[in-house]
């Protein structure tokens, strides 16, 4: 199996966000760790981040993966362009965040995209990619 992960607007920005939502890490950092915790399980993944919508619509629908792990950041909020090219794409799609996006800003608590994916995994920061991961393991 092949995932394809992508993180969205503002991504590119870990290791510099708020700590105390984000974590430490940066991007390439999560990235290699998420890489380990797949390929260990037999997993290859690809990783796409952008800040653009049509560069990840056109990512999302211009792919060769089994299934999509997605971290839209604030686009996951309003981007009915994104839930639209998901929906499209035929694949399963899990829906991840790093922060505990149910327990912050009330902006935060609605996601467009979640009407759209198999699972939700969220709050637990890198953990919640692995959830992601082992999800898909598990169930396609
Ligand atoms: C985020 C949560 C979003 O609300 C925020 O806009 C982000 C990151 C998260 O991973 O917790 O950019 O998706």
């Amino acid at each position: 199996m092949k995932i394809l992960v992508i993180n969205g607007v503002n991504l590119h920005m870990l290791g510099k966000r708020k700590a105390e939502h984000y974590g430490t890490m940066t991007l390439a950092q999560l990235e290699d760790m998420v890489r380990d915790h797949a390929s260990k399980q037999g997993v290859d993944t690809e990783f796409f981040q952008s800040n653009c919508e049509g560069a990840l619509v056109d990512k999302i629908t211009g792919n060769d993966s089994d299934a999509i792990i997605i971290n839209a950041g604030a686009y996951t909020h309003y981007s009915y362009a994104i839930a639209d090219a998901l929906e499209c794409g035929g694949k399963p799609v899990i829906e991840v965040h790093l922060s505990d996006v149910e327990n912050r800003e009330g902006f935060r608590k609605i996601s467009v995209l979640t009407p759209v994916c198999a699972a939700r995994f969220f709050g637990k920061k890198e953990k919640s990619y692995f959830e992601a991961v082992d999800w898909l393991v598990k169930n396609v």
